[in-house]
């Protein structure tokens, strides 16, 4: 182990308290915190209260959004008639989904997409936790995430920020994130509200959406956001069926139908138009306040004209500061929260006001390893007898053996540390000039890479003295392929980027979105070339999404890993998986296809007419639905993944529960070595009711000893059984037989059955 990763660990394990243990708060319910909410708005004044909606500015603010709030302590008497001093702070918002952005001294954990491919609930709500812990110790109120935007289309720059174009597993993952982030007592934020599935255009396209596709498809996540009670809600910047989304009154109008008590709170620099529009169509909180690009700062000033000549009744400001006030009570914020210790706005990190606030502890260095090889998709593998057990014949493939593998070439500039330095520095700091190997996409959904264990450094960590290691950390021919040259192993690392679109990132020619779906730095050419020459090829794949594989089949690259985007313990996770230590179990949340037309969908990125309309014509086929339903076969499918060991499925039995069925199985681990499988459930729904042939509706981890057998049951509820019933305007539960498909992917099905 490096010297400075020593230090770190032990300094980390020297100062490390668990914050959990330390909150120290008590969560409210709801209509209590309504209630302490109202009083306090009673006790403000008008400047008050527009300072609690409005932002102060990105550049003249702590953290990416701040507030103004009463500069005084105020006194209201609880329901049980105690007084209680509430002192609101200026309210820290802060990015982003996969940890702290540009902060010191914190985690880079693995992003949404590699969340999605654990398919672990366990692992979704413990990642949560962790960012929460994180965000509290730095003082951040708000969490700006999760991000479940769907992946409509597979080069839109900030897939990676979510859980994939599947609704189901996005719904999943945004229930567990909120879970976990608040149990922290951090309000977490919901976002991008609604459609936002592309950059190119993003501050003002149009989405065109049906009725039930966006109930079926895009209102899906958010739904089971406000299952779990999430605090608050982004809208974003584009428009939604023609009008913005910050002031779509019906759009923000389905949040409360849907049970939600929060705020909604405008992406930064969304809102358009006046006060009155945005206030009255039910935009609580605008950010930052000042930040114009075609937008924002129309509150302040304008709302308080606005209440004043009655355009906006004094009742909805009162609303409005009431439920940004009520998560904050629900969660406890109002006792001993931490004073925000850092400022974002220092592109190195740098005026972090507390260096000695440790909120990083190395139980979360060791779940953003856990996550990194639970989320690595083992997608080919020579190394296997037909049982699924690494055969002791052929030393090509995985497990490697460190016994009998002597010479080891390491290739390509993924597999180094990243020298994320950027000229000019304004722009450093967000991941966009990244030379190296690629952990997370980059943009405001970035996060720290102070920690970040690169490949080749794991590697050689590991191997020690059993190998020689020769490496070619470009993508160079012909260095690559004569590092290759003789080795019992060429491992070649190739990536793919995107980010978020902002006036200053386009990254090598893509803005935001990717341009193709093609690996970069011509990471294809570079495999193929090793591959020629190199009769163990394994290749490991870093990419914010799927990205077509034409060379799979090539007899010399004896095996495949698809590790997404992990976050800052990408090598260590990655031996993990190599090396054998660890069962591989990720699997695709997406399908990886041999051509972008195998999705359906495209980016709109040229419009001569300026911000352009994009109708949603494929509906509710995306992704393996659309294959589905054209007869495309993928590469590798969704679901898809292998292990070093296999599993057999039996004895399928289906019953009813109430209104929900439950769907129970056998898996039996029949290969050699313990491992972890992961069942999924598709629904047939009737013909009758349109839907796709098959649709995600549960899933599960079960780890299973070498030999052992399990029975799993899958619960799907009523709404699970629904379609959106566009003339009734509610969730409809189709007449007639569904069909039930448990397997090991969406094309890989073991068991079937109805009901
Ligand atoms: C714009 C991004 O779309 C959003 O996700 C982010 O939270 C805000 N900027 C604040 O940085």
């Amino acid at each position: 182990m490096a010297m400075w990763l020593r230090l770190k660990i032990t300094l980390l394990l020297l100062l490390s308290t668990n914050v959990l243990e330390s909150y120290g708060f008590t969560q409210r319910s709801w209509s209590e915190s309504a209630d302490l909410a109202n009083k306090t708005v009673a006790l403000l004044t008008l400047d008050e209260k527009i300072g609690m909606v409005t932002g102060v500015g990105q550049f003249n603010s702590r953290c990416v959004g701040n507030i103004k709030p009463p500069n005084r302590s105020l006194s209201i008497t609880t329901s049980s008639n105690t007084v209680l001093n509430v002192s609101i702070p200026p309210l820290c918002f802060q990015d982003g989904p996969a940890g702290l952005r540009l902060v010191k001294n914190v985690t880079g954990f693995p992003t949404g997409i590699n969340a999605a491919s654990t398919f672990s609930r366990r692992l979704m709500r413990a990642r949560g936790e962790a960012l929460g812990e994180e965000f509290r110790g730095k003082g951040v109120n708000v969490f700006l995430g999760p991000a479940m935007d769907i992946m409509r289309n597979p080069k839109a720059g900030r897939g990676w920020e979510s859980f994939g174009p599947d609704p189901y597993l996005n719904g999943e993952g945004a229930y567990e994130t909120i879970i976990g982030v608040q149990s922290a007592g951090v309000m977490a934020c919901a976002k991008h509200y609604l459609a936002n599935n592309q950059e190119h255009w993003r501050y003002g396209l149009s989405a065109n959406v049906d009725e039930r596709t966006l109930r079926e498809m895009y209102w899906w996540p958010f739904m089971r956001s406000i299952d779990a009670n999430v605090s608050s809600v982004m809208c974003a910047y584009n428009r939604l069926n023609g009008t913005s989304s910050c002031h779509n009154e019906d759009l923000i109008g389905l949040l409360s139908e849907g049970g939600f008590q929060g705020f909604v709170v405008s992406d930064w620099g969304a809102t358009h138009d006046s006060a009155t529009d945005n206030a009255l169509a039910g935009l609580d909180m605008e950010q930052p306040g000042d930040f114009i690009l075609i937008g924002g700062g129309v509150y302040g000033n304008g709302l308080k004209n606005a209440v004043n000549d009655g355009s906006v009744p004094v009742e909805v400001l009162n609303g409005m500061v009431a439920k940004i006030l009520t998560p904050w009570f629900v969660l406890g914020q109002d006792q001993g929260f931490p004073a925000i210790n850092f400022d974002a706005q220092h592109a190195d990190g740098s005026g972090n006001l507390n260096l000695n606030v440790n909120v990083r502890t190395d139980a979360h260095t060791e779940l953003t390893r856990e996550i990194g090889r639970a989320s690595a998709v083992l997608l080919k593998n020579n190394r296997t007898t037909t049982d699924g057990t690494p055969t002791g014949t052929t030393i090509r493939g995985l497990p490697v053996s460190q016994e009998r593998i002597k010479s080891i070439a390491i290739i390509g500039r993924d597999a180094k540390l990243p020298n994320l330095d950027c000229n000019p520095p304004l722009t450093a700091g967000l991941n966009q000039c990244n030379d190296g190997t690629m952990s997370i996409g980059w943009g405001s959904g970035s996060n720290s890479l102070d920690f970040i264990v690169p490949p080749n450094t794991a590697i050689r960590d590991f191997v020690g003295n059993s190998a020689t290691i020769t490496e070619s950390l470009s993508n160079d021919r012909p260095a690559g392929p004569n590092a290759a040259i003789g080795k019992d192993l060429a491992i070649v690392f190739a990536n793919a980027m995107s980010g978020e679109l902002g006036f200053y990132f386009v990254v090598d020619g893509n803005q935001g979105d990717r341009n193709d779906l093609d690996l970069w730095f011509k990471g294809g050419s570079l495999i193929e070339a090793v591959a020629a020459v190199n009769n163990n090829t394994v290749v490991v794949i870093h990419s914010v999404g799927p990205v077509p594989m034409p060379w799979s089949n090539h007899p010399n690259i004896t095996a495949i890993i698809y590790a997404g985007a992990p976050g800052e313990q990408t090598g260590p996770s990655l031996v993990d998986v190599i090396w054998g230590a660890y069962n591989p179990r990720g699997r695709l949340p997406f399908t990886i296809a041999d051509s972008e037309d195998d999705y359906g969908t495209t980016i709109v990125y040229n419009s001569i007419t300026g911000f352009p309309t994009i109708d949603y014509t494929e509906r509710l086929l995306l992704d393996y639905r659309y294959m589905d339903s054209k007869n495309i076969a993928p590469r590798f499918e969704f679901g898809f993944g292998l292990s070093y060991t296999k599993f057999e499925y039996s004895s399928l039995s289906i019953s009813s529960s109430g209104s929900s069925q439950v769907v129970s199985f056998t898996i039996k681990n029949t290969g050699g070595l313990d491992g972890t499988e992961i069942p999924q459930l598709y629904l047939g729904f009737p013909g009758s009711a349109g839907e796709p042939e098959k649709v995600l509706r549960g899933f599960d981890e079960v780890d299973l000893k070498a030999g052992e057998s399990k029975q799993v049951s899958l619960t799907i509820s009523e709404r699970e059984m629904s379609v959106w019933d566009t003339p009734s305007h509610s969730w409809v539960r189709p007449q007639g037989t569904f069909e039930v498909f448990v397997g090991a992917s969406v094309k890989d099905i073991r068991l079937t059955g109805s009901f």
